[in-house]
């Protein structure tokens, strides 16, 4: 068995969107921390510079994401998934927040051993853990063994469609790198009926306003979080085409500007930088 990448370096940043979860009231504040709070108090004078200059910022994009990554997941149990894994889960309360809303609803929490190991803790202080909800390790580049995405799957109930999402994980890697991923993840749910995979993405559209402002962002988070920051797809048709290619049947975009009469996400001056990705394999 080989060892998997260690992309370890990239945890703390679950701090930081881990307190603008809580700041923002969709968290319990149980899951505030010190070095969350930190973050966000170095990072304000930035956030201010960016929501009055540039007219939208880090706090907008990432509420963006998170309430339209909900908005789906609501829609997918609505119509019958009973079944959802969250990889690289950070400190978010999705897992809390839809256990706690969903009595039927079984939700697996996963992220580094290091990262799983405490919300674990976290979520047992406070009581919330239960069969149906619970906390595993996994490395999303590990091919076997107990850190692998075929074992965290194998927990679940392969006759029942399932939901996967990934949110603030796949700009961290170069686009053949998390690529590996996708395709383990759309082998992986064939053994389904159904599987839906939900991620954040920050594509470079040719001519986007934000183009600049997103690579010298993207540079800056890369350097601090020893990754190698990427911004994956020009086009819709670039994405969609790459999703098939991998194994999937279908790809859906959504822009969170199509979101804001529905949502309580705030807007972006001009066309926002992230998308919410929806790919579909059914078996
Ligand atoms: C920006 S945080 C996002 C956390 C959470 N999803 C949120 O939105 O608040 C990135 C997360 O990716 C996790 N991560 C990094 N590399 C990973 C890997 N190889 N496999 C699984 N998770 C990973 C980190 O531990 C961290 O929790």
């Amino acid at each position: 068995m080989s060892e998997p990448r260690d992309t370890s370096s990239i945890s703390f940043t679950a701090l930081y969107t881990g307190h603008v979860w809580t700041r923002d009231g969709i968290s319990a504040p149980f899951f505030r921390t010190r070095g969350g709070a930190f973050l966000y108090g170095a990072l304000a004078p930035f956030e201010y510079v960016g929501r009055h200059i540039v007219g939208g910022n880090i706090r907008t994009f990432l509420l963006q994401r998170h309430h339209l990554i909900d908005h789906r997941l609501h829609q997918l149990i609505e119509s019958g998934v009973s079944q959802v894994v969250e990889i690289a889960c950070g400190l978010s309360p999705r897992g809390h927040r839809f256990c706690q809303q969903y009595p039927q609803l079984t939700y697996i929490e996963t992220d580094l051993p290091d990262m799983a190991r405490r919300k674990q803790q976290l979520l047992k202080e406070h009581q919330v853990l239960s069969d149906r909800h619970r906390v595993m390790p996994i490395n999303i580049f590990a091919e076997d063994g107990e850190l692998s995405l075929d074992h965290v799957l194998g927990q679940l109930d392969q006759s029942k469609p399932v939901v996967v999402i990934t949110e603030g994980l796949v700009n961290y890697f170069p686009l053949p790198v998390i690529s590996e991923f996708w395709k383990t993840l759309a082998t992986a749910l064939k053994a389904f009926p159904q599987g839906t995979y939900l991620t954040d993405n920050y594509p470079l559209y040719r001519g986007m306003p934000f183009y600049r402002t997103l690579k010298v962002l993207g540079n800056m988070l890369g350097a601090v979080s020893r990754s190698q920051v990427g911004f994956h797809f020009h086009a819709d048709d670039e994405a969609i085409n790459h999703f098939k290619q991998l194994g999937f049947d279908d790809l859906k975009i959504h822009n969170p500007a199509n979101y804001y009469d529905q949502l309580p996400i705030p807007e972006t001056r001009g066309n926002p930088m992230v998308r919410i990705m929806e790919a579909y394999k059914g078996s």
